[in-house]
């Protein structure tokens, strides 16, 4: 078999995960994570909240996975979110034909940049043929599909809402809150561990692409201007780096270590090569296999609609590369965008080192004249002449007026004229009516709105390419024997009790023993069915670090034998001492050093 498909069936039939709602003939894309699983998940979980969150000072928020129109329409995921669709004439079978094309031409990695028009033409020229009825699909259209589920929040169609794509606008709409919370202080960084919803056209490779996900993103908010990254605290990490220069050309892989990336220009923006050396320890810890991973900078026309810089982490599963993990530079888009569509303010107030004297644009409009002249416009009117201050003083400017503006003060002269749009209608009045001025000020400091870097992790990915990482073969006793060689602190069950025999007490003993060392907060599994060797290689199959068995001796001598997973090993241990010996095992210790 090969390494997937022997993933595929470990994971159903000892628990880890399997397609979900299958007694009702199975829904493609989703997925069950079983009890081994389901803690795996949760351990690389709280690894990463561990390193992300609670080592980087971070704070973790928890929204609503569903969200109303507006915010999407802000964002752009309702116009851009979108991937390329092909449907079958004969079979109706749906495709995404940008991967039709990546797998018939061999040149073309990276079809997903290309327009539509264009991959509909290679999927011509290349006879590329419906992968599930043979069909050609020569003559077939290439359209877009929006990958948002909609849903109606509310009965009746009145307020549409989406399941998020992304846990990231979550954050990103309640900045306003969540910078009060900072204090109003930059910079400061805001996670999320939760569900993302997306309707794959084709999901595809187990939980490697799934309609229903778990994302864990960090969104730090920094002042470009001020902040830099603490590189020193990652400045000698070795990054695996696969650079969009090296994709286009001959190159390979190259390892870089953060400082050198950064001095070098390979990774352009320092906060990112900052959280791919973070997170180079976090990859280790969860027991992904860095021989197996590289990171890969995007190409040009690869770059989200948000995305400024962006490298992914991928991971080797089973031949090909996935990735696990986008780090993006996402700049001042999302804060601008939120800021534009909805009524609250998406900056902070950025203090100078020494007060300034600067100039500002005001409007005090003649509402006697804008009230009769422009009836129920008139406040709009007023609003926007206020807003067109702010942005553009030139508009109330005549060009003769700017030059007497040098010599003979700031009043507008008589006769010039101003013109606004609010709600596509002009309204046009003399700039006297206005109240325009041009006050000199002493300010403290200014509203910026902050930049975003983002290192967003996909934990459904990571606890695969987990699982394909660390299963291993070897001999034992001359028979073949699988295990999960997962990291101790990531293993569903920290400890396995089991007894030699069900009888002269042996299970009763153990079932003590068992109840200790969860009284001392260890995940332990009781394990008395088949015999002792099967009881070992099924605890070795769903990563369990070590077995406790309970024998004759354990009675006259109260002491139990710890068997290493890996190794095999065994060692005699007082029962009193197990629970402190089980958690130094777990933070690294030899059985040899007990
Ligand atoms: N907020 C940025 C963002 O969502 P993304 O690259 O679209 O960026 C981040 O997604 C991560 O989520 C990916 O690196 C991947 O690990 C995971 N991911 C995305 N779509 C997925 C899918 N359909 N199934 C499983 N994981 C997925």
């Amino acid at each position: 078999m090969t390494e997937l498909a022997d993933l595929s069936e470990l994971a159903r039939r000892r628990g880890f995960f399997f397609a979900s709602n299958e007694a009702y003939g199975g829904t493609a894309g989703f997925y069950t994570f079983g009890p081994e699983g389901a803690a795996l998940k949760r351990n690389v979980e709280e690894a990463w909240r561990d390193h992300f969150i609670r080592e980087l000072g971070h704070m973790e928020l928890e929204a609503p996975t569903v969200m109303p129109e507006p915010v999407f329409e802000a964002s752009g995921h309702l116009d851009t979110f979108d991937d390329m669709i092909l449907e079958c004439g004969d079979c109706g079978a749906t495709h995404r034909a940008d991967h039709l094309v990546e797998d018939a031409v061999a040149d073309i990695e990276d079809a997903e940049a290309l327009p539509p028009e264009r991959v509909a033409d290679l999927v011509a020229e290349h006879d590329v043929a419906c992968p599930s009825c043979g069909a050609p699909l020569a003559d077939r259209p290439v359209d877009e599909f929006n990958l948002m589920f909609g849903t109606n929040i509310g009965p009746g169609s009145a307020s549409p809402g989406y399941l998020r794509p992304e846990t990231a606008q979550g954050i990103f709409v309640e900045f306003p809150r969540l910078k009060e919370y900072a204090r109003n202080q930059l910079p400061f960084g805001v996670a999320q561990i939760g569900r993302a919803y997306r309707n794959e056209i084709s999901p595809r490779r187990a939980l490697v692409r799934v309609r229903e996900l778990t994302q864990a993103e960090l969104e730090h908010f920094v002042d470009p201007e001020r902040d830099d990254p603490p590189l020193e605290r990652v400045a000698d990490v070795e990054l695996p780096l696969y650079s969009a220069a090296a994709q286009q050309g001959d190159g390979g892989l190259e390892t870089y270590t953060v400082r050198k990336a950064v001095d070098e220009g390979v990774v352009g923006s320092e906060w990112v090569a900052y959280y791919l050396g973070e997170s180079m320890s976090f990859y280790e810890r969860i027991g992904v296999d860095t021989d197996r991973f590289r990171y890969r900078q995007h190409l040009p026309g690869e770059l989200s609609h948000y995305a400024a810089d962006c490298w992914d982490a991928e991971t080797e599963v089973g031949g090909d590369w996935v990735e696990v993990t986008g780090f993006a530079y996402r700049s001042d888009y999302d804060l601008r965008k939120h800021a534009e569509y909805s009524e609250e303010e998406f900056t902070v107030f950025r203090q100078y080192d020494e007060p300034k004297t600067v100039e500002r644009a005001t409007v005090d409009p003649d509402m006697s004249y804008l009230g009769p002249t422009f009836g129920e416009a008139a406040g709009d009117v007023a609003d926007a002449l206020e807003a067109l201050a702010r942005r553009d003083r030139s508009a109330f400017e005549s060009e003769a007026q700017r030059v007497s503006e040098e010599t003979s003060g700031d009043t507008p002269r008589d006769g010039d004229a101003v013109t606004v749009e609010v709600d596509d209608e002009s309204y046009t009045l003399p700039v006297e009516k206005t109240g325009f001025a041009v006050e000199e000020r002493t300010e403290s400091g200014e509203h910026i709105t902050p930049h975003v870097v983002e290192p967003s992790f996909g934990v459904d990915r990571l606890v695969y390419s987990v699982l394909v990482h660390r299963m291993e073969t070897d001999e034992v006793d001359g028979e073949e024997r699988s295990f999960l060689a997962l990291p101790a602190g990531m293993a569903p069950t920290s400890v396995a009790v089991v007894p030699l025999m069900t009888k002269d007490g042996l299970d009763d003993r153990a079932h003590e023993v068992a109840e200790e060392l969860r009284a001392a907060g260890l995940e332990v599994a009781y394990d008395d069915t088949g015999n002792i060797g099967r009881r070992y290689r099924r605890q070795d199959e769903v990563g369990t670090p070590y077995c406790v068995t309970v024998d004759y001796d354990t009675l006259e001598e109260d002491t139990v034998t710890v068997r290493e997973r890996d190794s095999t090993d065994q060692e005699r241990i007082a029962v009193d001492e197990l629970p402190s010996a089980v958690r130094r095992l777990a933070a690294g210790a030899t059985l040899s050093e007990l």
